[in-house]
This record gives structure tokens, C-alpha cells and sequence, in this order.
């Protein structure tokens, strides 16, 4: 049977974005650029909607004096519902920060129009309010996308419908249903405000989900993994500790690149950032090339062009070296990655392209919780004492010896 989930990482970065997404009320003033902006929307616009009607449409504000005449109404109506409240909770709903309408870069009005595609819509006839329903459905999604690439979204309600229909020229019978603020941020809390600041709870699950009818427990086996299911949250990196080692996998046999790989493997099971820079292989597409494309917690860069002695532009193959070098120290320089991997950096220094001398140098003022991995044939002496591992790989036996050919999945 074809097993239809997602790649564990897409699906760990789905449920990431679900328990990472955040209602925002504080924004950095610079632009979300227009690309970002149009795949947040599109994601929107996939949401499901009542007998395919996609109800919604998306006012976007970037005008100064719109925000701030929207604004305005929000301040006077954020006083209003003040008085809902007792004089202890009213004063602390007042120091809330509700909304950042002129913090953020731009406004969005998610908007409804219930007669989208036509009086017979599959669905919506005994349950009108689905066209609403389903205008939420395509926020949520925007929300979602918006916390993938970074943005802050909040939504602020303290709105009358008329009153925004007359600053944005929405039409009586088209709803606005939210009013959202975007933009960067520096940061998105762990938890939603209103639960820090000790105004509600989150509710525990088990309490909700109900087996068979309104009230009655869940079955056993459910709610038992419900009582063990803890919200997705992403992997804690280590706080740099320790010193960082350099260990160098050299020799003939194969194998080098493989071990690096897997000490890859084990820091990011750890929850270590880690960073791949590849100075030779390029042309090809490997395996760990498509894998890492799918983690986008590896930062790993294809920086070489191929092998040189195939190459006809030693000049070219000269320049990528440089490249790859220039960013490699930067990475490593930067610290963010406890473990950096320079693969066939050996290469690089035995064809002449860079300084060995140099690059010992360089690793050797790295922060001192940086792990760099060197791999490549024929190691530098320098390099191999500086070194806190050498490991070198023999080859007593290879199947190119018996003519087997590289293998999809083994060597590739
Ligand atoms: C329909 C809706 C309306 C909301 N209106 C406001 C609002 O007017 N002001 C505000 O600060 N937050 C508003 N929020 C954000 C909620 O307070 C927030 O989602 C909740 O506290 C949980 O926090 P989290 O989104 O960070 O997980 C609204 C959320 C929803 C779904």
C-alpha cells in the first residue's frame, strides 16, 4: 500500500506551523515583499469553501490615513467594550496591546460575499452561514502560510462591520469578516499572550473531545494517547556547550562524505543547527542533496561544479572553490550551526585553489562550540595535526574493482 503522508520533516513543519503560529500585535515597519505577500494569499485562496464558492475576497491597506481612520474606530470601540468588564479585568484589558494596525506594514479585510457563485451553491442552502464558515477556513491558511515565511499576523475584531464597510467601500451585502495585521517580527511567543498574561487557559484537550455523543467520554484508547499527545513544538537547539572539535575523514576508500553525513543525522536528531558546504560535487543531483531539500532546518549548499578532472574551466572551478570558502568561513565565523561540514574541502586546498595554510588558520579561530567536519583524499599534514580526529578510510575492496557501477541510493 503506497504510503500517502507527508516526508516526516514536511509534516513536522506542518504541525510547526500550526503550534508556532501566533496572534501578533507588535511589527517591525519594513515591507513583506510582494512574492511572499501573493503565496501567503494563494494559500488563502486553497482554502475549502461551501460547494466551491470561495466566498472571499482580500482588501489589501497599505495607505497611511485609511489604517489610521480604521484605527480611530478600533481605539473608540476598544473603550466601549471596556465596560463589559469588572473594574479588575477592565484595567487589564486595557493594557493589552489588541492591535498593531499602524505598526504593521500593511491591513488586510478578509471580506464574504454570500451570494459568490450564484443562488444554488452545493451546500450552503440550509446552512447559509457556511460562506462564513469557510471565508475563516482561508484565514486560518493565510495564517498558517504567514508564520511559514515569518509573518506576524493579528487579527483584530474589535470592529463595527458598518463602520468598516464605510472606510473600505464594501458593499452592503458583502461581510467583513476580519480585519488582519502583517508584517516581520522579531520574534513569535511560545504561547498566545492572553495564556502568559494568566487571562485564560489553554483548555486541555481530552476535555473536548467527546466519544458518540455531546458528553460522553472518548474512547479509552483515544483518549488515552490524547493524555500523552503534547503539542508539536520545534526541537530546542542545545545551548552551545563544550568545545568544538575538527575532524577530518580522508583516505582512499570510500566512505568520507557517508560519515559526515551521519554525524549530520545525529546533531540534527539532537536538535543542533547544522550547516553542509559541498566544494566539489555539483553537477549531479545525490540523494543527500534531495533529502536535505526536503529539511528546511539543514542549511546545505551545493557550491562546487563537478569533479575537476573532468573539468574543461579550471578558472571556473577555481572560482566556486573561492566561493564556497568565503561562505563556509562566514557560516562558521557566524556560529549559529554547532556543526559545519566542508565536504571535499581537501580538494580544493590540493589543487591549489585555496591557501591551506589559511584555512587552518581560519578553523582555528572559529567559536569555540563549533564542530567543523572536514572531508576529501589525501588530507594536508598541517590539517591532519591540527586536527582533534583523523579517521582514514581504506579500501580494501570496492565493487568498481568487480565493475559494478556506481549505485543509486550507495554512491549517489
Ligand atoms: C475571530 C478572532 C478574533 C480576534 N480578535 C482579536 C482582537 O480584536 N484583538 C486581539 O488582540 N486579538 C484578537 N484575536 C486573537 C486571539 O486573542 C488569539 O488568537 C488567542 O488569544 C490565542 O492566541 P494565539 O493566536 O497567539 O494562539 C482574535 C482571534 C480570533 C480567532
Amino acid at each position: 500500500m503506497t504510503d500517502l503522508r507527508f516526508p516526516a520533516a514536511w509534516r513536522r513543519g506542518v504541525y510547526e506551523a500550526i503550534a508556532g503560529r501566533r496572534d501578533i500585535r507588535a511589527f517591525r515597519p519594513d515591507p513583506i515583499a510582494p512574492e511572499v505577500l501573493a503565496r501567503i494569499l494563494s494559500a488563502a485562496h486553497h482554502a475549502g469553501s461551501v460547494g466551491f464558492s470561495q466566498p472571499w475576497s482580500f482588501i489589501v491597506v497599505e495607505d497611511r490615513a485609511t489604517r489610521e481612520a480604521v484605527h480611530a474606530h478600533v481605539q473608540a470601540e476598544r473603550l466601549r467594550a471596556a465596560e463589559a468588564f469588572d473594574d479588575a479585568r477592565r484595567a487589564a484589558y486595557l493594557g493589552f496591546k489588541l492591535e498593531g494596525i499602524l505598526d504593521a506594514p500593511l491591513n488586510i479585510c478578509v471580506t464574504c460575499d454570500p451570494d459568490r457563485a450564484g443562488p444554488a451553491v452545493i451546500g450552503r442552502h440550509t446552512m447559509p452561514e457556511t460562506s462564513a464558515y469557510s471565508t475563516c477556513g482561508a484565514i486560518q491558511n493565510l495564517w498558517l502560510a504567514a508564520r511559514a515565511e515569518g509573518i506576524g499576523v493579528g487579527w483584530v475584531s474589535i470592529l463595527e462591520p458598518q463602520a468598516l464597510r464605510a472606510i473600505l467601500g464594501i458593499p452592503a451585502r458583502v461581510a467583513p469578516i476580519a480585519y488582519l495585521c502583517l508584517g516581520h517580527v522579531d520574534s513569535f511567543p511560545d504561547r498566545p499572550t492572553l495564556e502568559t498574561a494568566g487571562w485564560l487557559p489553554r483548555l486541555p484537550l481530552g476535555e473536548l473531545v467527546f466519544g458518540g455523543a455531546w458528553g460522553q467520554p472518548a474512547a479509552p484508547a483515544l483518549a488515552a494517547a490524547i493524555a500523552h499527545e503534547v503539542a508539536p513544538r520545534p526541537a530546542p537547539a542545545a545551548p552551545p556547550t563544550g568545545r568544538g572539535l575538527l575532524l577530518v575523514y580522508t583516505g582512499q576508500g570510500k566512505g568520507k562524505t557517508t560519515a559526515a553525513l551521519g554525524l549530520v543525522f545525529r546533531a540534527m536528531g539532537r536538535g543542533l543547527p547544522v550547516a553542509v558546504v559541498q566544494f566539489i560535487k555539483g553537477k549531479w543531483k545525490t540523494g543527500e542533496r534531495m533529502f536535505a531539500e526536503t529539511l528546511p532546518e539543514l542549511t546545505f549548499l551545493v557550491m562546487g561544479q563537478g569533479f575537476t578532472w573532468d573539468s574543461d574551466d579550471l578558472s571556473r572551478d577555481r572560482n566556486a572553490a573561492i566561493a564556497a570558502w568565503e561562505r563556509s568561513k562566514q557560516l562558521i565565523a557566524a556560529g549559529d550551526h554547532s556543526l559545519v561540514v566542508l565536504d571535499e574541502l581537501t580538494y580544493a586546498i590540493n589543487y591549489g585553489f585555496l591557501d591551506g595554510a589559511e584555512v587552518i588558520a581560519a578553523l582555528a579561530t572559529r567559536p569555540p562550540h563549533v564542530h567543523v567536519v572536514i572531508t576529501g583524499r589525501q588530507a594536508p599534514e598541517a590539517l591532519c595535526a591540527a586536527a582533534d580526529l583523523v579517521t582514514e578510510m581504506t579500501s580494501p575492496k570496492h565493487p568498481f574493482q568487480q565493475g559494478h557501477k556506481a549505485a543509486l541510493g550507495i554512491d549517489y
